[in-house]
């Protein structure tokens, strides 16, 4: 079959490198890639928010699979807009990915499903959000409600932190209209899991656990980024956490939603803090995470076209999904002064060094200027590689990093560091 897939970062290039492999598949087509995907999928020049050219696309190039990684354009709607037409779609429409699109729907979601979730209230006037802080008092968390890439969500040491946040959230002067409703949460303490599951309908299969990293720098501190690496399994999600999430959690989310009609197709990822008294939902994506899908398609066996057009044709019940046994770790580079400003334009060479050692390097934020490899973006490259435990994917893929050739690349050293002390 041939597959068209939408997006440009890590995440689109892993997935693409893994339809490239998989034998159900002869043709991978990517809107718009980047120049990593262009050596495992053919490019093309067509935003991943322009709906009616990709729609366009779709027609003229007969694919027969349309997968969306990123949330922009699932909130858009462009999965209704392709399955009208009569496409088979891997994402969910405009309504489902509300779950992501609204973080006050999503926890209204949580709560007529009953699942553990932290107490929240959604505001839209700055005084009676000043008024619940106060109220609540800190530690407590500041949300915008729309999509605002990994940066709309303040937790807040002290209330006038919080107070101010609500406030310029409310203003629109940070997040536009996307900051418009604020959702003000109980502050929740514990370690965090990403917890993906393909979704069709009433068939919810899991994918490998793994966690991110979404602080700037080692240690975890410093301002949150949309993720500075990732590593597949994580420990800490034991086969019991595994299940509580998939019965607590999942199934009464999409049992909600289908009361409501409204049917999932795609990846549903809950953002899990794993809390003394149990898991707790903190957020719902309706994509894959990126960088956590590097790992994961490191370690995925499956034939990743087959499952992806299973759960777009709702036969997902037949296609069991298969994992290597191995650990599998993704190192982000990034630009140096990300996630503030940062120089564009830089050359990146000894990539090929890379890959000799044994590592995968997906691109993000690449492009070609004069015949070069340059920077164009924050997070630039996911280093990947897998090895039979962590902590020598861990050596192979820092090993291999020193072979990087880029002056202003900033990379954490310490990924993966709360699976291996
Ligand atoms: N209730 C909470 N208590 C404590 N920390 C929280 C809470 N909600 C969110 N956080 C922290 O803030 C981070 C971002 O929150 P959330 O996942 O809701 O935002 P997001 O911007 O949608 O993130 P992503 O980019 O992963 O989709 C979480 O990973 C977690 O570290
Ligand atoms: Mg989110």
């Amino acid at each position: 079959m041939k597959v068209l897939v939408v997006g440009s970062g890590g995440r689109e290039h892993a997935l693409c490198w893994k339809l490239h492999q998989s034998p159900s598949v002869t043709q991978v087509l990517c809107a718009p890639g980047n120049p990593g995907i262009a050596s495992v999928a053919r490019c093309l020049a067509i935003a991943a928010e322009d709906i009616p050219t990709l729609l366009q696309c779709a027609q003229s190039e007969q694919v027969d699979l349309v997968v969306v990684g990123p949330e922009v354009p699932l909130v858009m709607g462009l999965a209704d807009q392709l399955r009208s037409a009569g496409f088979a779609v891997f994402g969910p429409d405009q309504a489902a990915a509300e779950l992501e699109g609204s973080k006050a729907f999503s926890k209204q979601i949580m709560q007529e499903a009953g699942v553990p979730t932290a107490a929240f209230e959604v505001h839209h006037n700055a005084d009676e959000a000043e008024a619940l802080i106060r109220r609540w008092g800190a530690p407590i968390v500041v949300k915008a409600s729309g999509l605002a890439a990994g940066k709309g969500v303040v937790v807040a040491e002290d209330v006038e932190t919080a107070v101010a946040a609500a406030r310029d959230m409310l203003s629109g002067n940070s997040f536009g209209s996307a900051g418009a409703e604020v959702v003000i949460e109980a502050c929740l303490r514990g370690e965090e899991a990403s917890c993906l599951f393909i979704v069709s309908g009433d068939t919810i299969v899991p994918l490998a656990s793994s966690q991110d990293h979404k602080a700037l720098n080692e240690g975890d501190r410093g301002p949150n980024t949309g993720g500075m690496g990732a590593y597949s399994p994580a420990p800490c999600v034991t086969p019991a956490i595994a299940d509580g999430v998939l019965e607590q959690i999942v199934r009464p989310v999409i049992a909600t939603l289908k009361q409501r009609g409204i049917h999932f197709i795609g990846t549903l990822y809950a953002g899990i803090m794993l809390c003394d008294d149990g898991p707790k939902t903190l957020e719902f994506n309706v994509r894959f995470g990126d960088p956590e899908c590097q790992p994961l398609m490191m370690r995925l066996q499956s034939d990743l076209g087959t499952v992806l057009l299973a759960a777009a044709q709702g036969t997902l019940e037949d296609v069991p999904l298969q994992w290597s046994d191995e650990s599998a770790i993704c190192v982000v580079v990034a630009s140096r002064g990300y996630p503030a400003a940062f120089n564009k334009g830089e050359s990146i060479k000894g990539l090929s060094d890379i890959e000799a050692q044994g590592a995968t390097v997906f691109h993000a934020g690449t492009a070609m200027k004069d015949g070069q490899l340059v920077n164009n973006g924050g997070r630039v490259l996911g280093v990947t590689a897998s090895a039979p435990d962590l902590a020598a994917a861990r050596e192979t893929v820092y090993q291999a990093l020193s072979a990087l050739r880029w002056q202003g690349a900033y990379y954490r050293r310490d990924i993966a560091h709360r699976a291996l002390t």
